[in-house]
């Protein structure tokens, strides 16, 4: 869908919303451009407080503590948001830490 300046749509499947990803953009960044209150942990793998599965869509990733995604569930798609980048448009479901104040719906104004 989104192919502009290496942008890629990342769509939220708990709640429906997308938001686009900029080129070179994270997905956690993506999220917080978009969702602008959810509480981030350390943006840099470390803490894996923004673990996402990745149902459809492909990306390219760097190094993530293996204290938070096995070997398995990096192989099974589920990684963290703040060390993947869309090269393609995405559909994730928010399985880690950030998935309450992710899928709590908007608040009037948000
Ligand atoms: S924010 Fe800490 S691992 Fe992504």
């Amino acid at each position: 869908m989104t192919e502009v300046d290496g942008a890629h749509t990342v769509m939220i499947l708990d709640t429906g919303e997308s938001c686009v990803c900029k080129g070179n953009e994270s997905v956690l960044h993506a999220l917080v451009r978009a969702r602008k209150r959810i509480p981030t942990g350390c943006r840099g793998g470390g803490c894996g407080v923004c673990k996402v599965e990745v149902v459809a869509g492909s990306y390219s990733k760097r190094a993530m503590s293996r204290a938070h995604v096995s070997e398995t569930e990096e192989a099974e798609r589920r990684v963290l948001a703040c060390c993947i980048y869309p090269t393609a448009d995405l559909q994730l479901r928010i399985i880690g830490k950030l998935q309450r104040a992710v899928c709590r719906p908007k608040q009037a104004g948000a």
